[in-house]
């Protein structure tokens, strides 16, 4: 099918690539010219795992190409809307790209388009579209306005895009929904060639489901608030363990084992960030309200989110006392791995608590240092996590990459002025042992040491730090 993707930001570049791979004709375009001339010449403007060489094939092969949206448009039987909703001062999406692009297809199109809002769009956008279409539209345009929301991640975007668990659609005609099937049928049949894992053969196909425009686009705040709130909920367990002497991994693993909660997305740590999640949470919220729901169970998931920051470096002042002209290592910027993202990442508000409080910070990433120099004054920016740990009291952990846990640990232990390890993202765990024989102390979110130590162990560290994390006799 000819399709054209507008907008080539995380969802639309990814959606444009995969939509190619798997036989499409697609044409992907973007507003922002200095963006689509860096695509035009084979640049991948951010880091999505696979994506620049699924780019780069897929041109070569002449299914994807870049250029105007006003070429989209004309040459395409789908025109999926992938831009930007950034949020508005009071929560809101900020919507005012989607008409700018609806207005373009209405001056634009001839015959007839499937027009797929795919961007994460507020209840009843497909029918402000359809208004838009109606009033600005030629005779000779006949239209559907579908919903088709992304449920990517970054990070792992493709594998998402080719394995999902499901694809939704909200149409209004059965022609919409065939076109659909059509688009999607390698994915919901499994029937391509995997690009992310090698001799990747089948999997379990993914539900697809059929409905309305205003469900579909509830789906999507809804999926991704329940999620959130999945996130704030353990955290707040965590604390609790951490102040009765529970381990919140346990925990997590005994509530997890049942079918009806899930494993998934209860780890503890230094909250939840990133340009979909905040973001989202707030416009539910705003959505509600406006049509007179107080959905006050999401404002508190905000809070909760937010207060994470304060009880992280709380910890990190328990640990290392005042926290002025202290080295510190902070480890990890993302909002979380395998992303140069650093868009509401947590990383950011800690450290601005810290350089308020006069500490010394020196930061490291794999992937996010570009976009941490940009954004991040005040920091001195290192080479490597060894270089980061030069004479630092302290590690902080602030994103779990792969890259942390197989590191030479008595050479870091040889950089560091103390050998503390404060994890927001509990990803060392499992060498924990190995660490305390190095002589780390090594401190987790919702765990005291003692908890899940063994008796040595945790009677070496409390002779170390006398009732630092103890936990408080409750009742
Ligand atoms: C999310 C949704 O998962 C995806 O379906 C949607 O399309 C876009 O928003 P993304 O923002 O890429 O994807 O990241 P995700 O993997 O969901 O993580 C979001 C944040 O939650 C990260 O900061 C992550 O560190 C945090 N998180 C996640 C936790 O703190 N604990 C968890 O258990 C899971």
């Amino acid at each position: 099918m000819k399709l054209s993707i507008v907008g080539a930001g995380y969802v639309g570049l990814t959606t444009a690539a995969c939509l190619a791979e798997i036989g499409h004709q697609v044409y992907c375009s973007d507003s922002d010219q200095a963006k689509l001339g860096l695509l035009q010449q084979g640049q991948i403007p951010f880091f999505e795992p696979h994506l620049a060489q699924l780019v780069a094939r897929n041109c070569q092969s002449g299914r994807l190409e870049f250029g105007a949206t006003e070429t989209g448009i004309e040459r395409s039987e789908a025109i999926f809307i992938c831009v930007g909703t950034p949020p508005l001062s009071n929560g809101e999406a900020d919507l005012s790209a989607i008409q700018t692009v609806a207005r373009e297809i209405a001056a634009r199109a001839r015959g007839y388009r499937l027009i797929v809002e795919k961007s994460t769009v507020p209840v009843q956008t497909a029918r402000q579209i359809k208004r838009e279409l109606a009033l600005y539209g030629s005779q000779q345009l006949d239209y559907e306005v579908a919903s088709n929301p992304e449920f990517l991640r970054e990070g792992s975007a493709l594998e998402d895009f080719f394995h999902p668990d499901r694809i939704v659609v909200g149409v209004e005609s059965r022609r919409a929904e065939d076109q659909f099937r059509e688009v999607y049928r390698p994915v919901l049949e499994q029937t391509f060639a995997c690009p992310v894992h090698e001799n990747c053969i089948s999997r379990t196909r993914p539900a697809f489901l059929v409905t309305d425009t205003n469900s579909s686009e509830i789906i999507k705040h809804a999926s991704n608030s329940f999620l959130a709130m999945k996130i704030s909920y353990i955290n707040m367990v965590a604390d609790l363990c951490e102040a009765s002497g529970a381990d919140v991994e346990k925990v997590a693993e005994g509530i997890g084992l049942d079918r009806r909660i899930g494993r998934a997305f209860l780890r503890p740590g230094i909250g939840f960030g990133g340009f979909c999640f905040p973001k989202d949470l707030q416009a539910f919220v705003r959505i509600a309200e406006k049509a007179g729901c107080d959905f006050s169970l999401l404002k508190e998931v905000e809070k909760v989110n937010l207060a994470r920051i304060a009880k992280f470096v709380d910890k990190v002042r328990q640990e290392v006392w005042v926290l002025r002209g202290k080295k510190l290592a902070l480890w990890g910027l993302a909002f979380k791995p395998n992303t140069d993202d650093i868009r509401f990442a947590p990383s950011l508000a800690v450290i601005q608590q810290l350089l308020a409080e006069g500490a010394d910070l020196q930061v490291y990433d794999p992937e996010a240092m570009p976009n941490a120099r940009r954004q991040i004054a005040g920091v001195k920016f290192s080479e490597d996590p060894y270089e980061a740990a030069r004479g630092a009291e302290a590690v902080l952990i602030l994103t779990e990459w792969d890259q942390f846990r197989t590191l030479d640990w008595e050479r870091l232990g040889s950089l560091l002025h103390r050998r503390l390890i404060i994890d927001g993202r509990n990803m060392l765990a499992p060498v924990k042992e190995q660490l305390a024989a190095q002589g780390f102390e090594y401190v987790e979110i919702g765990r005291v040491a003692h908890a899940a130590e063994p008796a040595a162990q945790s009677a070496s560290r409390a002779a170390k730090k006398p009732g630092a994390s103890d936990p408080v006799p409750i009742g």
